[in-house]
């Protein structure tokens, strides 16, 4: 059987991690890239991730003309955070008739951000016989799909919290930057106001994803404003020093509210320091179930792993635009791909 035949949508730090992995696995073809950084385009992706050898593969700024001379089975894109930003290429993307994997974090769950236009593309998907998904380690995984699937075993639920706490000092320096690590709290407040910092993108998709899982109508979702951790002692990781007062990182949480009351919790805390890192799960009910991985899930090798292993799944399944609760369990794809996809 002939190899997956991949397009890459976005190679900066996620694609270009997305890029490497796919480069080490067996069964698939990285057949395209397509970047709008200036930096990148007309470049050799092989030069663009900074390895030794040349890739004969050219990004390219143009997503059209890639995906018409490659006609790959599958585009990964890894662009942008929000579905505005996102869904002219992957309309792009979907009427050359291939299908997406997004790390697009609104897409994850795009009904609670524009109903109109996240049916819009569900049509075309259609139309065209391809499968759009968002997905990631979160949202994508740890606060929807993985407490979806912790609620099957229960009769009854009253409420669920998902809490994740990360000790940003093992992460990437760009993401220490984005969560205000080192600010003062002065300035972690003018950048939340000029939307430097912006907090975690997914929350309120995490949550009607479960409550759409659950049959839940929910009254609301009430996305609570991004504060900052404040550092009890000093602290610091490779490239930053927090001292003591100023802001370590970032926390946030999310409400679902039904019948007045708080029925699902997400708990999203970033910061340099923190003693425990950890996900957790808790549910509330018959039977109760309590789950907690310890540490927790690496971010970026999760979110990558996440976009690959779901790769034979989306090119599995029926059309549309579907989240992750629509497609089978999920599972890691460690074998050659050619064995999980049916081409
Ligand atoms: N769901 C999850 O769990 C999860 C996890 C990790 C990351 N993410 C999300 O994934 C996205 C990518 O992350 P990242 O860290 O790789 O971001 P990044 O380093 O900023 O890389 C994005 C790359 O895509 C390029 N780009 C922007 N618009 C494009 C377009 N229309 N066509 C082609 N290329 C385009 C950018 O070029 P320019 O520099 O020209 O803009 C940049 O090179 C982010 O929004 C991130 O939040 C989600």
């Amino acid at each position: 059987m002939r190899k997956v035949r991949i397009v890459l949508c976005g190679v900066g730090a996620v694609g270009a991690l997305i890029a490497k992995f796919l480069l080490q696995k067996e069964g698939v073809e990285i057949v395209g890239a397509v970047d709008t950084d200036e930096n990148k385009v007309n470049k050799d992706l092989g030069e663009v991730l900074n390895l030794q050898t040349r890739l004969g593969i050219t990004v390219s700024n143009d997503a059209d003309l890639v995906l018409g001379e490659t006609k790959p089975d599958i585009a990964v894109q890894a662009t942008s955070s929000f579905l505005r930003d996102t869904y002219p290429q992957i309309v792009t993307i979907v009427k050359n008739g291939v299908n997406v994997v997004s790390t697009c974090e609104e897409l994850s769950y795009p009904y609670s951000v524009d109903q109109r236009l996240s049916e819009e593309l569900d049509s075309l998907a259609k139309k065209h016989d391809v499968t759009v998904l968002g997905t990631g380690v979160n949202p994508g995984f740890l606060m929807d799909t993985l407490v979806i699937t912790l609620t099957a075993p229960c009769q009854r639920i009253d409420k669920i919290e998902a809490t994740r706490v990360m000790n940003a000092a093992t992460r990437r320096l760009p993401f220490q930057k984005k969560i205000g690590a080192g600010l003062t709290i002065q300035e972690f407040k003018r950048k939340i106001q000029s939307r430097a910092i912006t907090g975690h993108v997914g929350l309120e998709q995490s949550i009607r994803m479960i409550a759409e899982a659950l049959a839940w109508k929910l009254e609301r979702v009430v996305v609570e404003p991004v504060e900052a951790v404040v550092a009890e002692k000093n602290t610091a990781s490779e490239s930053i020093e927090v001292r003591a007062g100023n802001a370590a990182g970032l926390k946030q949480r999310a409400r679902g509210i039904m019948n007045g009351k708080d029925v699902i919790v997400l708990d999203f805390q970033a910061y340099l320091g923190a003693e425990e890192e950890f996900d957790s799960v808790e549910i509330k009910g018959v039977p109760d179930v309590k789950q907690r991985i310890q540490p927790c899930v690496h971010g970026d090798a999760a979110t990558i792993a996440m976009v690959v292993n779901m790769i034979p799944k989306v090119i599995n399944a029926k059309p549309g635009l579907l989240t992750m609760k629509d497609l089978p369990v999920p599972s890691a794809a460690p074998e050659d791909m050619r064995k999980y996809v049916s081409l």
